[in-house]
């Protein structure tokens, strides 16, 4: 058994996030957090809302609401959110909470007295019309790189290159509308992310089991020449910048942290708010000089999971503060990035009327269609469009088809024939010998996809487990043979609800609701539902001879062309 720190990146606080920004980077890491917890690992899952930036600013603005209480309102709807997606985090946190406050504030004064922050006259748009700089998104214009017409100031939705503000070409205020800008000079405080490069690329260079795409991204940046970052900017709301003795850094009234500086470390905030609700300790799982953290190989394996754009914060930026800071703090292991989920091949978007966000998903189906859908075509290898065809097909295929029936069909025959009681009797035969053959090596290579976070590949290994129980029933018949010998129809009846115990069990981290449907009617204690698989063939033999089970009530309703007309009408397709 091992510590692993899980942390998803935070959904930023402007709105209820969409299928896309679920699926690349909060239910991964959530069926990931439950396979290992099933495994026996002592786990720790952190997310939050992140609160800051111009994103939070122009959200509130737009609703006419003070971005406090702004905040405090989408923080609790992403939280109920989440819940009704079975998302099981440890702790849901804010990052803006006092925690996150002061540790921010706590690296900013190491990194300073590292060498490692430097104050500098910069250039930044200000808006005349407005009478104030514009940071990031409040300026937006055309993107140098791909000439979009609408790039954001800190990042082009178009191409994905990061921007700074005054490279946009025909720049404007997004507070305004105006076109009155100019560029000016100001002070900020920038992280001397070109100091670490060496560092940051032998640490890269080492990193294991990250996917090319992690690891590609890093290295891409590094070998374009890593640039110091402003980690400062003109915004009211946000963590101020402080002195040592907490008053406002002189020429810094009027400014605060930059978002992309305090939401990583509130991954580390999150985690102390955690431990002082609950009583834990939260530096077992994030400081590295109490002899219970990872030097010796058996401590914690951090793992974070994330959408591609987030890679050059996680994989530089905050290595840079953790690292620069000189103190002991623990480093991620493993980025689990991802790509877009796009929608028919094009974004998802809420004016348009394309997509689903995920306050409107479970209107449509329940939590379980959905993580079932999303996981098995993970954005792993390239985007992965949604289409409401193949939702459909996966829901009627995989879950009602192969697993539905399967359970269905075995535990009301059994009701029927045996009285609901496993029953004795029947010798193993071929069937039986090829059946545990195929547990023999699919269970193993399951467990290794699951660890190595391929979640395609458990996808496709846990409904090929599903397709060789229907294929073990065929091949059994036990209703052909009850006619003519019953206890050859038992050892039919007996391997199949081992295998619906088994496949509840399996189920549990992706499709949560009917796991628990399964596995209470087949009658088994919550002890027994974890993935200790011992001697592979004893599993269709687990269960007690006499042991009694139910049928579960329909577990999965079939979607019909019908539902998909409507969808595609409601919230777009294809055409
Ligand atoms: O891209 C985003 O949605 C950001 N809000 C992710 C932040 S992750 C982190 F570092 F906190
Ligand atoms: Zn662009």
């Amino acid at each position: 058994m091992s510590k692993i720190l899980i942390t998803s990146a935070l959904p930023y606080i402007n709105g209820v996030k969409h299928l896309g920004n679920l699926a690349g980077s909060m239910l991964p890491a959530d069926v990931y957090a439950r396979a290992m917890r099933l495994m026996g690992h002592e786990v720790l899952y952190i997310c939050a809302t992140d609160e800051h930036g111009t994103p939070a600013e122009l959200a509130a603005q737009a609703a006419g609401v003070d971005v406090g209480q702004y905040c405090t309102q989408m923080h609790e709807e992403q939280k109920a959110a989440g819940a009704q997606f079975k998302l099981t985090f440890d702790y849901f946190g804010r990052s803006s909470t006092p925690s996150n406050h002061a540790l921010t504030q706590h690296f900013a004064h190491v990194l300073e007295e590292n060498g490692l922050i430097e104050e500098r006259v910069s250039q930044q748009v200000y808006s005349n019309a407005d009478g104030r700089f514009l940071p990031d998104r409040y300026v937006e214009g055309t993107c140098p790189n791909c000439d979009f017409e609408k790039a954001r100031g800190d990042q082009c939705d178009n191409c994905g290159k990061l921007l700074d503000p005054i490279d946009l070409i025909n720049p404007y205020s997004s507070v305004s509308g105006s076109t009155d800008v100019e560029v000016r000079d100001t002070n900020h405080l920038y992280l001397k992310q070109s100091d670490m490069a060496d560092k940051l690329r032998d640490w890269v260079n080492a990193a294991e089991g990250w996917p090319p795409l992690a690891t590609s991204i890093a290295l891409k940046w590094l070998d374009e020449g890593l640039r110091d970052r402003a980690i400062t900017r003109d915004l009211k709301w946000g963590i101020p910048v402080t002195n040592k003795d907490g008053s406002v850094r002189e020429g810094f009234e009027g400014k605060v942290f930059y978002v992309w500086f305090d939401a990583p470390i509130e991954y580390i905030a999150a985690s102390q708010d955690w431990a002082a609700e609950t009583g834990n300790d939260w530096e077992s799982w994030w400081r590295t000089d109490n002899g219970k953290g990872d030097k010796d190989g058996e401590g914690v394996q951090y793992v974070q999971f994330m959408g591609k754009d987030n890679v050059a914060f996680h994989a530089l930026s905050f290595p840079t503060t953790l690292i620069g800071s000189g103190e002991p703090w623990k480093l991620v292991d493993h980025i689990k990035a991802f790509n877009w989920v796009t929608w028919y091949g094009g974004k998802f978007s809420t004016s348009e009327k394309r997509g689903v966000f995920m306050d409107q998903a479970l209107d449509i189906a329940p939590s379980d269609y959905w993580r079932w859908h999303l996981t098995a075509n993970a954005p792993e290898g390239n985007d992965a469009a949604f289409t409401w065809e193949e939702f459909q097909a996966s829901v009627n295929s995989d879950l009602a088809n192969v697993l539905g029936n399967f359970v269905n069909r075995i535990t009301k025959y059994c009701g029927g024939k045996f009285e609901g009681k496993v029953p004795a009797g029947g010798e193993p035969g071929e069937a039986e010998a090829w059946l545990v053959a195929e547990l023999e090596t699919r269970i193993p290579q399951l467990v290794s996809y699951y660890e190595a976070r391929e979640f395609r590949k458990a996808m496709a290994e846990t409904r090929a487990i599903w397709a060789a129980g229907n294929e073990y029933l065929t091949q059994a018949a036990p209703w052909t043979h009850y006619k003519t010998d019953v206890e050859q129809a038992a050892i039919g009846v007996r391997y199949g609800l081992n295998l619906v115990a088994l496949f509840g069990v399996l189920a549990q981290p992706i499709i949560p609701d009917a796991a628990d449907k399964i596995l209470s009617a087949m009658n088994i204690p919550e002890d027994n539902r974890t993935w200790n698989f011992g001697d592979i063939a004893n599993i269709v033999e687990a269960l007690p001879i006499g042991h009694e089970i139910s049928a579960p009530d329909v577990l999965f309703a079939k979607i019909e062309d019908t539902d998909v007309a409507d969808w595609t009408e409601r919230f777009g397709g294809g055409a």
